[in-house]
């Protein structure tokens, strides 16, 4: 398994739990080294536990040599990161790199499986530079290459990868298909669910799930913002559609804008392919402005309701990570909120029950930001609190306590986590997305 960030060190631990030998490889040595002394260098449920116990087991062991990665095993699955380019596009070195290491070192037949999101195309350049490196030693070795996109999500890694809705595998190589079949039986013993494609359709579906999933978000969110402007109930709306088997209930939830290591990047790398081939995506394009624009929403209602001036204001900030159960900070919309607010002169109290680490990482050290150890101390003295992230620990909150505490009784809600007559009834004020506030 190349590469131990989050889907490669979760492929790699499931893959092991099922009775798989699986050696992770990094080129982070500080990242192996916490792993190899019982560190686990991200939260993700269940995770943990299930690495001790293949570890102890025999089954999963972490390297930094990149020799002894290569030489380990028939399949190599390349889990590099695929962070975007200044123009948007995703940036392929660290794939590539990972296919030349293999080209430098290979000596028996491999498959290499690229379960990074890549642009279409990637594997014919995945197969060009293995290809490239093994003319270069003079010697021809055979390999294929296949595509099996990961859709696993973060904060439900391990439970998505054991039980998937379904397996991607893009290939032509009838002996790759063989091979990664037996590698996914043991994840589909209730029914098939493995579908077989050719490479650049693999590689686009990966693309076409999430930038749909990101389509969902903006749609609620722009219906959201003209629900507060018509005086109707963002959340009575979302159950009348919800309930539409043609709809269903997922990702239907208005918010601060979507966030994360994958969203932003992968509609930005989608349109990117997209304009580079004459077919900029219309739609995908106001998916994007749309999402800019809602991550300023929730500062634009505080404003409305305290000012622009917000000077010696106190805000309480519940959730930093970008949705809860993880501690990924990447473009987590508590960024936004929080330089917004920052920059219009409050101070901010930021409380997050795993990503408050990785946030000091990721924010640094900032004038007037502040972290406290539980909710309810970053709430004392506050002008508001702000709810960013919808952490289960959040959802049921001590409204009267919440009250007392306050400096003054606002609540900006910026996932719907409330329901707001429940807290206007405790004499909060409380300001939501898409429902009529409760001033
Ligand atoms: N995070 C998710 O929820 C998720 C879900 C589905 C797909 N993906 C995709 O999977 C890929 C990996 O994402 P992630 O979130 O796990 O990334 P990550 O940043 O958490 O981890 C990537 C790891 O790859 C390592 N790496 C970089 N170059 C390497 C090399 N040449 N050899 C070995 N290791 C190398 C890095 O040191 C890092 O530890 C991305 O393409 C991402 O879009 C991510």
């Amino acid at each position: 398994m190349i590469g131990t960030g989050y889907v490669g060190l979760v492929t790699g631990t499931c893959l092991a739990e099922v009775g798989n030998d699986v050696l992770c490889f990094d080129v982070n040595a500080a990242k192996i080294a916490m792993l190899n002394a019982g560190g686990v260098p991200i939260h993700e449920p269940g995770l943990e536990a299930m690495i001790r116990r293949n570890v102890a087991a025999g089954r999963l062991a972490f390297t930094a040599d990149v020799d002894r990665s290569v030489a380990h095993g028939a399949l190599q699955f390349i889990a590099v990161g695929t962070p975007p380019g200044e123009d948007g596009s995703a940036d392929m070195s660290y794939v590539i790199e990972a296919a030349r290491a293999i080209g430098r070192r290979m000596t028996e037949w491999k498959i290499v499986v690229d379960k990074s999101t890549v642009p279409v195309g990637t594997a014919e350049r995945v197969r060009a530079a293995i290809g490239e490196e093994l003319a270069r030693r003079g010697v021809d070795v055979p390999f294929a290459v296949a595509s099996n996109p990961e859709f696993l999500k973060e904060g439900a890694a391990v439970e998505d990868f054991m039980k998937p809705d379904r397996v991607v595998i893009g290939a032509d190589d009838e002996r790759a298909i063989a091979a990664l079949r037996a590698v996914y039986a043991p994840f589909q013993r209730n029914h098939e669910r493995l579908i077989v494609m050719d490479l650049r359709s693999a590689e686009l579906t990966k693309y076409a799930a999430n930038a749909m999933l990101a389509t969902r978000i903006s749609f609620m969110n722009e219906l959201a913002n003209l629900a507060d402007a018509l005086g109707a109930d963002i959340e009575q709306v979302r159950q009348g559609i919800g309930s539409d088997p043609r709809i269903g209930w997922h990702f239907l939830y208005p918010g601060v804008g979507y966030g994360g290591s994958c969203f932003p990047k992968d509609v930005k790398a989608l349109q990117h392919s997209a304009t580079e081939h004459g077919r900029p995506l219309r739609l995908l394009a106001a998916v994007e402005a749309v999402n800019e624009a809602q991550k300023r929403v929730l500062v634009e209602k505080i404003v409305a309701r305290l000012g622009d001036d917000l000077a010696g204001r106190r805000f309480a900030l519940w959730g930093l990570a970008f949705k809860p159960n993880t501690d990924d900070m990447r473009e987590a919309p508590s960024l936004a909120i929080i330089d917004a607010l920052l920059g219009r002169g409050a101070s901010v109290v930021a409380y997050d029950p795993v990503a408050m680490d990785e946030a000091k990482r990721a924010i640094g050290t900032r004038e007037r930001l502040a972290y406290a150890r539980a909710p309810m101390d970053a709430v004392d003295n506050a002008d508001a609190l702000v709810v960013v992230t919808e952490w289960k620990e959040f959802r049921s909150p001590d409204f009267d306590a919440l009250k007392r505490r306050l400096k003054s009784p606002l609540v900006f809600d910026g996932r719907n986590l409330y329901d707001p007559a429940l807290v206007h009834a405790a004499g909060l004020e409380h300001y939501a997305i898409g429902r009529k506030a409760f001033a």
